[in-house]
C-alpha cells in the first residue's frame, strides 16, 4: 500500500508539476496597488488586462468610501452563524429584493461564493430520479455539481443546438421511466472563449421538451443586457431562464453569489442547500457593499457603455490587425495563437518585462497543445490609449513568436 503523501509528492498535479518553475511569475503573481487598469508587478507598473473588474467598481471611491464605512460600523464578524440559524439581517434579505427586482425574478438567496452556490444548488435541485443535461465547456462549478448527483446525467457539445436537442430527448426517456424530471444547466458567458450560451434556443426547446433551465451568468451580469440584468436580458428571454445564478466576484468586484427564481424555488434553496445551512452567512460589510455597488450598476448606465466601447475597440483592433480571437460576443478577449509552452512563456516574460503589460495565458494542459491562448479582460475603466499601445504590443509580439524568436531564447529565468 502507498503511502498518501509519497502518491501526492510523486504526482502534483497537471498545473502543479510546473510549480518550482512558475511560481511567483506565471502561477501566483501579486499585482500590488488598487485594483485598477495599472498595477505594480515585481515593483514595476504594468497596463493590467486580467481582472475582471469589468465596470470598473473595484475601485470607484464610492464603493470605497461604502466598504470602508461598512467595515468601520459592523467590523467583519457579523452576522455571526449561517442564515438559517443566528447569521440573517434586514440587509441581507434588502439585497435579496433589490437582486430580484434587477434580474426580474420572484426571489433571491445570497450566497457566500459564487463556486460553492453552484455546486451546492446543483446537488439539492435534483435527486437520483432526476437527470442532468449540461453543456461540455461547463465552469468547473457546474461540472463539480453534476460530480454529486446521483442521477444520470447527458453532456451536450459545447453550444451545440443540435446535439442539445439530441441529449433532451434522451434525458427525457429516461426520466418518463424513473418518474424524475430534468434540469438543463449552462452559461451565459463562457468564460474562456467569451461567447454567450445560446439561451434563447435553448428555451425554445421547451417547447418540444419538458425541462427546467439553470443559468450561470457569472461573466454576463453587469456586463450584458440593456440594464446590466445579464444574458437573458441581452437575449431577450430571461423569463425562460427558471434559476438564475450571478456572482459578486467579476462585475461586483466583491465576493458572493446569489441565485434567483420563483419564490417557492428559493425558499426551498434557503431550506435546504447544505452549503448555505452549514456555514456562516456574508459578513455584512460584503452585503452593504453589494447593496452600493448594485445601486451604481443601475444609477450609472454609462458604466456599462465604456466597458462596451472598450471592449469594441479592442476586438475590432485586434481583428483588424489580423489577430484570432474565436467566437467572442461579450467583453472576455481571447487571442489564439500557436507554439510551445516554452515559447509562451518566453513571450508573456517579453510582453511583461519588456513592454510592461500584464495577461493572464493559457496554455496545455487547460487548451490543447500547440496552442496558446492571451486572455484580456477590457474593462470600463481602461483607455483607448491603453487598446492602441497592446494591439500594437502584440502585434510585436507575434512578429516575434512567428519567426522563431521566442523558440531559440533561452526559457525566462525570472
Ligand atoms: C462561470 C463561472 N461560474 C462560477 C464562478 C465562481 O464564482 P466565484 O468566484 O464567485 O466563486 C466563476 C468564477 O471564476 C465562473 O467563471
Amino acid at each position: 500500500m502507498k503511502d498518501l503523501f509519497d502518491k501526492i509528492k510523486a504526482n502534483r498535479g497537471p498545473i502543479g508539476m510546473h510549480a518550482k518553475a512558475s511560481h511567483g511569475y506565471f502561477t501566483f503573481p501579486k499585482l500590488e496597488g488598487d485594483a485598477s487598469p495599472r498595477m505594480i508587478f515585481r515593483g514595476k507598473e504594468r497596463l493590467n488586462w486580467s481582472l475582471n473588474n469589468y465596470l470598473g467598481l473595484a475601485n470607484h471611491p464610492e464603493v470605497r468610501k461604502a466598504d470602508a464605512d461598512a467595515a468601520a460600523q459592523f467590523g467583519l464578524a457579523v452576522p455571526m452563524g449561517a442564515r438559517m440559524m443566528s447569521g440573517n439581517s434586514d440587509y441581507h434579505e434588502q439585497l435579496e429584493r433589490e437582486l430580484s427586482d434587477f434580474v426580474k425574478k420572484e426571489d433571491t438567496i445570497l450566497c457566500n461564493f459564487g463556486y460553492q452556490a453552484m455546486v451546492s444548488a446543483i446537488d439539492c435541485l435534483v435527486d437520483r430520479h432526476d437527470v442532468i443535461v449540461y453543456d461540455a465547456e461547463s465552469h468547473a462549478c457546474i461540472l463539480d455539481g453534476v460530480r454529486l448527483h446521483m442521477g444520470k446525467r447527458y453532456v451536450f457539445k459545447h453550444n451545440n443546438i443540435a446535439d442539445c436537442e439530441k441529449q433532451l430527448e434522451r434525458a427525457s426517456k429516461l426520466a418518463e421511466t424513473s418518474g424524475g424530471s430534468v434540469l438543463l444547466i449552462t452559461e451565459g458567458v463562457f468564460g474562456m472563449r467569451g461567447d454567450q450560451g445560446r439561451l434563447k434556443e435553448i428555451v425554445d426547446l421547451k417547447k418540444k421538451f419538458k425541462f427546467r433551465l439553470f443559468v450561470d451568468d457569472a461573466h454576463g451580469i453587469g456586463t450584458m443586457g440593456k440594464t446590466g440584468a445579464g444574458t437573458g436580458e441581452e437575449q431577450g428571454c430571461q423569463d425562460g431562464i427558471d434559476i438564475y445564478f450571478g456572482t459578486f466576484a467579476k462585475s461586483f468586484a466583491l465576493i458572493g453569489g446569489f441565485i434567483s427564481s420563483e419564490e417557492q424555488i428559493v425558499e426551498y434553496l434557503r431550506y435546504n442547500m447544505r452549503s448555505q445551512i452549514f456555514a456562516k452567512s456574508l459578513p455584512m460589510p460584503c452585503v452593504v457593499g453589494a447593496l452600493k455597488r448594485l445601486e451604481l450598476i443601475r444609477r450609472l448606465p454609462e458604466l456599462k457603455d465604456n466597458l462596451w466601447k472598450i471592449t469594441r475597440a479592442m476586438q475590432d483592433g485586434l481583428k483588424k490587425a489580423g489577430f484570432e480571437i474565436g467566437v467572442t460576443n461579450s467583453p472576455v478577449t481571447p487571442v489564439f495563437m500557436n507554439g510551445s509552452i516554452p515559447e509562451a512563456t518566453n513571450l508573456i516574460y517579453d510582453l511583461r518585462e519588456n513592454f510592461n503589460i500584464f495577461c493572464s495565458m493559457v496554455v496545455y494542459p487547460v487548451v490543447p497543445k500547440g496552442m496558446i491562448i492571451l486572455r484580456i479582460i477590457p474593462t470600463a475603466v481602461h483607455t483607448m490609449e491603453d487598446v492602441t499601445y497592446t494591439i500594437d504590443a502584440f502585434s510585436k509580439i507575434v512578429g516575434k513568436l512567428k519567426s522563431g524568436q521566442y523558440m531559440a531564447e533561452k526559457i525566462a529565468s525570472f
